[in-house]
């Protein structure tokens, strides 16, 4: 008999919870609240079988009907309120809460300068390359006609893994690298970190961006890198900027030029992003030496080009008014997750 009754109460349960869960409003949840629970519904009839039962019998079944009550009760009112808020969502936002921002990464500044100088050397004809951040003496000074009583070659200014290995100083040997892999025509852009014994300071870092260039063909004369460089200069900085070169010296080559563009803030009438120069360095450059031709096996009657070395990092901080070059390298999010 006790089994019986406890029996009917399991099979109430779950067909009570059942018809609760496909219940489609408040009217018929009502409905089965009467029905199952209510005073002639199926629980009252199942407490019926109560008087049959012995006093010590009773409590057990008792205490399990109570059970299934609470529980399709409970189950109503949970249904109940979905079906409220199914019903009208925007009854039940609380428009005052605060957002919960979603976390947003962005594009590191120099990551964007960098892609952003890539793209328009793609349209001029340039592919983009990669080279490797731990190089030999061989590629990093003696194939870029650098010769090992260089300053750059001291011990003072490069970090050495080794005899003959290092952490490159330049992305320039990876023109050697390039020229040794492919025939002319070669036109290449080559991103990449260098890294020197610098202080961490305002201006310096000890590991930092370089963009390095590379064309080389038949005929190619100072006119086509005066004309690319300047090209590239007003694509990136502005239809009305203007570059000017000034003599230099690097060992890789002949002759050199540190390139400079007309300062963006002022537009080249003097102010203190610029030094009241008016004028605003942004790499370094030159037509290929000879030597280096004859260092990676090309034939320097033949060939001629241009290569040059811009710092995307310098130019991020011009670009985005950033007043410390430790700002790019301390990771703190906060500042990084501004650029987007
Ligand atoms: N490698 C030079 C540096 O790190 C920059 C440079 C100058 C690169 C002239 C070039 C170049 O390709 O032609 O200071």
């Amino acid at each position: 008999m006790v089994d019986d009754l406890l029996e009917q109460l399991r099979e109430l349960e779950k067909e009570g919870a059942g018809s609760i869960a496909t219940a489609d409003g408040a009217e018929e949840l009502e409905r089965l609240r009467v029905d199952l629970l209510g005073r002639k519904g199926r629980l009252t009839g199942i407490l019926r079988g109560l008087g049959g039962l012995s006093p010590e019998e009773r409590p057990r079944v008792g205490a399990e009907a109570n059970r299934v009550k609470e529980v399709l009760s409970a189950r109503i009112d949970e249904r109940k309120a979905a079906c409220e808020v199914a019903a009208a969502p925007e009854a039940h936002v609380d428009l005052t809460l605060p957002g919960r921002a979603r976390w947003r990464g962005g594009v590191h500044p120099v990551t964007l300068v960098v892609d952003e100088i890539c793209d328009i050397f793609r349209d001029l004809g340039f592919s983009r390359v990669r080279g490797h951040e731990v190089e030999t003496v061989e590629y990093n000074f003696v194939k870029l006609n650098t010769p090992l009583d260089h300053p750059a070659v001291d011990m003072h200014d490069t970090f050495y893994l080794g005899e003959s290995l290092l952490l490159r100083t330049h992305t320039s040997p990876v023109q050697a690298r390039v020229m040794e892999q492919f025939r002319p025509p070669v036109r290449v852009v080559v991103p990449g970190m260098v890294f020197r014994r610098d202080p961490f300071d305002a201006s310096h870092a000890p590991g930092f961006e370089q963009l390095e260039g590379l064309a080389v063909d038949e005929g190619i004369t100072f006119v086509d890198f005066k004309a690319t460089i300047s090209e590239f200069a007003r694509r990136f900085f502005g239809p009305t900027t203007k570059t000017r070169f000034r003599p230099s010296f690097f060992p890789f080559t002949e002759p050199s030029a540190e390139v400079d563009v007309s300062c963006q803030l002022c537009g080249g009438a003097g102010c203190s992003a610029c030094k009241r120069t008016g004028w605003m360095e942004i790499g370094g450059a030159g037509m290929v030496d000879p030597a280096v031709f004859e260092a990676v096996g090309y034939d320097p009657e033949r060939y001629t080009g241009f290569a040059f070395g811009l710092g995307p990092a310098r130019i991020a901080m011009q670009r985005y008014g950033i007043p410390d070059i430790r700002l790019l390298y301390e990771n703190d999010v906060r500042f990084l997750e501004q650029f987007v």
